[in-house]
């Protein structure tokens, strides 16, 4: 479905991304890990159209999409759920899923009583009316997560979706992610929380210093010595990178 070729990607000088090439496949959940500044959310925007790649190729369904500006990569139908969620904190709940809709059709979060949103995303169907600066953390991200879905996607880009949740609450985030999975819809995710995101991903890229260092399956990377001993060490527990706090 989406495949990315020897991407670059450069901000003034400073080169983000040196040559990675990864692929997601129809239905799949493929994680992108790695530390802090490793280019994570750089391969995302190169995806999504909210920078240029400096060389190298992307391809939606085989068609090329590098390059593209973002309001054409989304209607394509790759949406991204961005880093820090960036709602918009004095319109109600209603009004911030509405914005992402304006384009298109009714989709299933829409219908008349919103039977989507309510199986889904539970706890905003009583906050509609309310603003979004009044949700919780956890509850600001099933918002940005609802938002990105009435956008229709084919391929959603999901950029730390469990950053700053509590254990239960980045559970919940993990839960929905992979009912968006068992219906059918296939997501790239950028993660450091390692080890949930290994137990629901398919495929996995580890990314260092804008190099994929690693990659394989989930369970083959669970198990790989190196991936263990640098991110899952006894010390770190779940968190890849504990100095951050995360
Ligand atoms: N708009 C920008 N202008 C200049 N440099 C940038 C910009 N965005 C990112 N960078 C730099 O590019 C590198 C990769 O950043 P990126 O945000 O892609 O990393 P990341 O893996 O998403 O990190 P994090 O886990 O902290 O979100 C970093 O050195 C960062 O400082
Ligand atoms: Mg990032």
């Amino acid at each position: 479905m989406l495949e990315v070729r020897r991407l670059h990607v450069s901000y003034g000088g400073l080169r983000a991304v040196h040559g990675v090439s990864l692929e997601v496949r129809t239905g799949e959940i493929v994680c992108i890990i790695g530390p802090n500044g490793a280019g994570k959310t750089s391969i995302l925007n190169a995806v999504s159209g909210i920078v240029a790649p400096e060389a190298g190729d992307v391809l939606f369904e085989g068609q090329p999409i590098g390059g593209l500006p973002a309001h054409a990569v989304v209607a394509r139908g790759i949406v991204q759920v961005p880093e820090g969620r960036l709602i918009f904190g004095t319109l109600s709940v209603e009004e911030n899923l509405r914005v992402a809709a304006h384009r298109r059709g009714p989709f299933v979060l829409r219908r008349r009583d919103r039977p989507g949103l309510r199986r889904l995303f539970p706890a905003l169907a009583d906050k509609l009316d309310g603003p979004a600066a009044g949700l919780s953390g956890g509850e600001a991200q099933m918002l940005a997560l609802a938002r990105g879905l009435e956008a229709e996607p084919r391929l959603l880009l999901l950029d730390e979706p469990s950053l700053g949740l509590s254990p239960k609450m980045a559970e919940e985030v993990f839960a929905l992610i992979r009912r968006l999975r068992d219906q059918g819809l296939t997501m790239l995710l950028v993660e450091q929380n390692v080890r949930q995101t290994l137990a629901l991903a398919d495929r996995g890229y580890v990314l260092e210093s804008g190099r994929i260092t690693l990659q394989g399956t989930a369970s083959d990377l669970l198990s790989d010595h190196r991936l263990v001993s640098n991110y899952l060490g006894v010390s770190a527990g779940a968190s890849l990178d504990p100095a951050s706090g995360r």
